[in-house]
């Protein structure tokens, strides 16, 4: 099929290079001029595995192409739109996709079909229904299909999301003869996964409510480790033993410095005031956004309770990125822990196996000491705090890069680290909702091993000091 993109973000780039990977013919509609030079050259924005290997295909072999003009969608059989709908500070902006509707729905082929892939506020679907038969009809043209056509995917797995997905939806938002279904089936005829095919404000709130029930599944796992931790439990042991009860499921169960990226906060705050615009109370959805700040501010507290005061304090950050796989950096919670930590005078520095991620967080918060090698976070260090669970961070040598710090704290805010090999090295060890393991339980084992040598590790030369 000859399919277009309106919008070459984040959503658009995916969709364009595996559209493309299954012989589509993609044009790719960008209006920013350096985006798309970049994009022309092979550039891409934003790191995303296995994305740019599709990209460098699909332009190679004259499956995919950009341009800014956007009458190149005019032969299309499918449009495509993926414009951003939030602004910068997390609200909803969806002029940007209003706009591009204006411009792009009278090019659009009489039998062609319109797919909107960018998440918008459940309550704009009659709106944009309006818009678009105003359009089409002042235009003098006959009215077209339109669909929601939301996407599930995630940063750092985007591409295999897309060809395995666990679902396709197809919302409703105008199909005459129920050509515009019938053609998105044909175009995801590759996918083995349900079609969902309903109503376009069920499409929205299936998209939203998505992403809504994931947040709430952490900030819930979050509150319990916090119950955890004062009763001295483990949460390992108890979200491993209710996940056997397949109606709770141990996924988007992990405990840490909370929920970021571009959707889930976002998502779950406009959720809450879109609801209260309807007189819709979510008292629930509130507390998942309150829960998450909390977390940031929980690794701050834990640093604290086994430093004290942590003015002149040198911490490591192992992280930037919201996640890993990603050099993303929207609402991650390593830049407020970076500011949190600085206004209490902590010295910060800071590492991400990311070259974008390094330097945007650089530029965000300049105070901050963004370095380009994981030892140099661990020079002079008196705690060392992960905030993205990178796995380098996971092959890490604490018996070597330990001896670099000058204290032997470690926190874990992703519960990523195992709390043996730390305090086997002798630092101590403080995930969330787990139990602080630390130089004391270590004895143990460097006496179960039965070192008699000259002492190698921290841990070994306290307790030989302690004697
Ligand atoms: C999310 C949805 O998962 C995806 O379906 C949708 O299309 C876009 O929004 P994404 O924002 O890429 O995807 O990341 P996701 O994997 O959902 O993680 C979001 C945040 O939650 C990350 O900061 C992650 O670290 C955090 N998280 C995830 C936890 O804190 N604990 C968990 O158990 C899982």
């Amino acid at each position: 099929m000859r399919v277009s993109v309106v919008g070459i973000g984040y959503v658009g780039l995916v969709v364009s290079g595996c559209l493309a990977a299954w012989g589509h013919r993609v044009t790719g509609i960008e209006a920013d001029g350096d985006r798309l030079a970049a994009l022309r050259s092979g550039e891409l924005p934003f790191h995303e595995p296995g994305l740019d290997e599709l990209v460098r295909a699909g332009s190679h072999e004259g499956r995919l192409d950009f341009g800014a003009d956007p009458r190149l969608l005019s032969a299309s059989d499918v449009v495509f739109v993926t414009v951003g709908t939030h602004d910068a500070s997390g609200g909803w902006q969806t002029d940007t996709l209003t706009r591009a509707l204006e411009r792009i729905v009278p090019l659009v082929r009489d039998d062609a079909t319109l797919a909107i892939r960018s998440t918008i506020p459940p309550a704009l679907v009659r709106e944009i229904d309006a818009l678009i038969s105003r359009i089409r009809a002042g235009a003098g043209l006959p009215g077209i299909s339109v669909v929601l056509n939301p996407e599930f995917t995630r940063e750092g797995s985007a591409v295999g999301d897309f060809f395995r997905p666990d679902r396709v939806v197809i919302g409703v938002v105008r199909d005459p003869g129920e050509h515009g279904v019938a053609t998105l089936r044909a175009l995801y005829q590759a996918v083995d996964a349900p079609i969902v095919v309903t109503s376009a404000v069920d499409a929205a709130m299936i998209k939203l409510a998505s992403n809504l029930f994931l947040a709430t599944k952490i900030s819930f796992v979050n509150e319990l480790a916090g119950w955890c931790e004062a009763l001295g439990a483990s949460i390992d042991e108890v979200v491993a033993g209710m996940a056997f009860d397949p109606r709770i499921g141990g996924s988007f169960m992990r405990p840490g410095v909370g929920f970021g990226g571009s959707c889930l906060p976002h998502q779950v705050r406009m959720a809450v005031r879109d609801a209260a615009a309807l007189d819709v109370a979510m008292p629930q959805l509130a507390a998942t956004d309150e829960t998450n700040r909390r977390q940031r501010h929980r690794f701050v507290t834990l640093l604290a309770s086994h430093l004290g005061d942590l003015a002149g304090q040198r911490i490591g950050l192992l992280g930037l990125a919201f996640k890993p796989g990603t050099d993303d950096l929207r609402e991650a919670p390593a830049l407020s822990i970076a500011e949190l930590l600085l206004d209490e005078g902590a010295i910060v520095v800071a590492y991400d196996p990311m070259e974008r991620a390094r330097r945007t967080a650089q530029a965000l918060v300049p105070r901050l000491r963004v370095r380009g090698r994981i030892d140099e976070v661990f020079d002079n260090a008196d705690a060392i705090g992960l905030v993205t669970e990178w796995p380098e961070f996971s092959a890490i040598d604490w018996s070597v890069l330990g001896e670099r710090m000058r204290g032997a704290l470690v926190v874990d805010g992703r519960n990523a680290l195992n709390p043996d090999e730390i305090a086997d090295a002798g630092l101590t060890y403080v995930g969330f909702g787990r139990p602080v393991r630390s130089v004391e339980h270590s004895a143990d084992l460097v006496e179960l091993r039965g070192h008699d040598g000259a002492p190698v590790t921290r841990a070994e030369r306290e307790i030989a000091a302690v004697g």
